[in-house]
């Protein structure tokens, strides 16, 4: 009996202490105008090497549009029981992915990709994610939130939490020039949060790019790596081809192919249709976003589905020619590379690491 009592008086209480959280919100119409909005342009700084970047007419890049985007990819407010955050998947000393062939959700889900690097992620202007389904980082970043495998939230509550927040209706007010609580709603913060990710470019103080501005040498074999990834010594070593799709200086051309890894004998064997299911053209399944290649050594696994663990592995797939199916491109054959070339690719795509942009405090967590 007193154990029956003790839960019907829990149950009551449950009931008290819900019901006075809605009786009680913090008021949504509560002014911010005392706040100052001085909107501070913010030009992100380029290596010389690299195009501009274009930035979407509604949405340029500020100071506090990128402090508070900072915020939010940092903070487990984004998730249903505020266990996970962008950054969870996204870590920045691994290039902005988690390590891991499938990334954990809430609640030990499990995505059905490997996470992706967001390293120069404001030049991807052709397709995010691995099939290219996001037009935008500003329509993109709605949907990780709701994700029933990621963040497993909804906007409604994102919104409401955002705006009953202590802090966050006046990092609003000075992003945006918002006047009251009521006016935070998803497309201000993904465009926060868009404006943050626009900010994480390279710094061009990775050995190639101090190598490719003349400004140091290489070794031999790095040398011997960087010559045969472009193509550059035919005849005298073997074209390794990798550069016409990994291309200089983002070390992507942002296109879809498919690169050999899985093997099928016609369009409908690929348990990851990819880009095809997004175009419903068949002759696009098994085509997969080429990645960025900067700071590559950082994230392994590799491939859409973290298929190899190591890099030698990656190399000795392309050395081979990869897998046959009917759109493999025409690119992925048998390169002829022997254990030094192999090393030697590997080599130089260790010059690709960004020390500076790893472990750039502008993109660490604000706390
Ligand atoms: C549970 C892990 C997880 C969380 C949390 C997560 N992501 Fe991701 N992210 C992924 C995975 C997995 C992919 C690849 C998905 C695919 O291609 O289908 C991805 C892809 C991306 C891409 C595409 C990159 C490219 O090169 O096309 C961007 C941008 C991105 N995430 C940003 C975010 C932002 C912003 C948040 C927070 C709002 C976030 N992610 C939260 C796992 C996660
Ligand atoms: C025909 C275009 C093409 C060529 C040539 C090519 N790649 Fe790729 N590469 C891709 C695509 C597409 C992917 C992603 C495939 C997937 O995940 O299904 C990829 C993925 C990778 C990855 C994994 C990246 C990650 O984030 O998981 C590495 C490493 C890589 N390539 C290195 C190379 C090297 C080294 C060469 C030359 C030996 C090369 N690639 C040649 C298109 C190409």
């Amino acid at each position: 009996m007193s154990r029956f009592v003790t839960i019907i008086s829990l149950l009551v209480s449950i009931l008290v202490l819900s019901c006075q959280k809605d009786e009680n919100p913090v008021p949504v119409e509560s002014d911010l105008t005392s706040i100052p909005y001085n909107p501070i342009s913010y030009t992100p700084q380029i290596p010389s090497t690299f195009p501009g970047m274009v930035q979407p007419e509604d949405n340029k890049m500020t100071v506090d549009g990128i402090e508070l985007g900072r915020k939010l990819f940092y903070d487990p407010i984004l998730s249903v029981d505020s266990t996970l955050s962008c950054s969870s998947c996204h870590n920045q000393s691994a290039n902005f992915t988690d390590n891991l062939d499938f990334s954990f959700g809430v609640n030990q889900a499990r995505t059905l990709r490997s996470s992706m690097s967001l390293v120069d992620i404001g030049y991807h202007q052709d397709g995010l994610f691995w099939d290219g389904r996001s037009a935008t980082i500003e329509e993109l970043s709605l949907l990780p939130i709701i994700d029933p495998l990621e963040m497993q939230n909804t906007w409604e509550k994102v919104e409401s939490d955002l705006r009953s927040h202590p802090k966050y209706p006046a990092d609003f007010r000075k992003a945006f020039g918002i006047t009251q609580r009521a006016d935070i709603n998803r497309d201000l913060a993904t465009k926060a949060i868009a404006q943050f990710l626009r900010s994480m470019v390279s710094s061009g103080n990775a050995k190639f790019d101090r190598f490719f501005r003349g400004e140091i040498g290489m070794t031999e074999q790095e040398i011997d790596g960087y010559l045969m990834f472009f193509d550059l010594r035919p005849g005298e070593l073997p074209d390794a081809e990798c550069g016409h799709c990994h291309a200089a200086p983002l070390f992507t051309t942002n296109e879809f192919f498919n690169n050999g890894i899985t093997e099928s004998p016609d369009f409908n064997g690929f348990p990851d249709k990819g880009r095809g299911a997004i175009t419903g053209d068949p002759t696009d399944n098994g085509k997969f976003k080429v990645p960025s290649l900067r700071n590559i050594v950082l994230s392994p696994p590799y491939m859409h589905d973290g298929r190899f663990q190591t890099l030698e592995e990656v190399i000795d797939h392309y050395n081979s020619g990869g897998k046959f199916s009917p759109n493999k491109h025409p690119l992925i054959a048998p390169l002829g590379m022997n254990e030094y070339q192999k090393e030697a690719i590997l080599a130089f795509l260790h010059t690709l690491t960004d020390t500076t942009f790893l472990q750039n405090p502008a993109y660490s967590d604000p706390k």
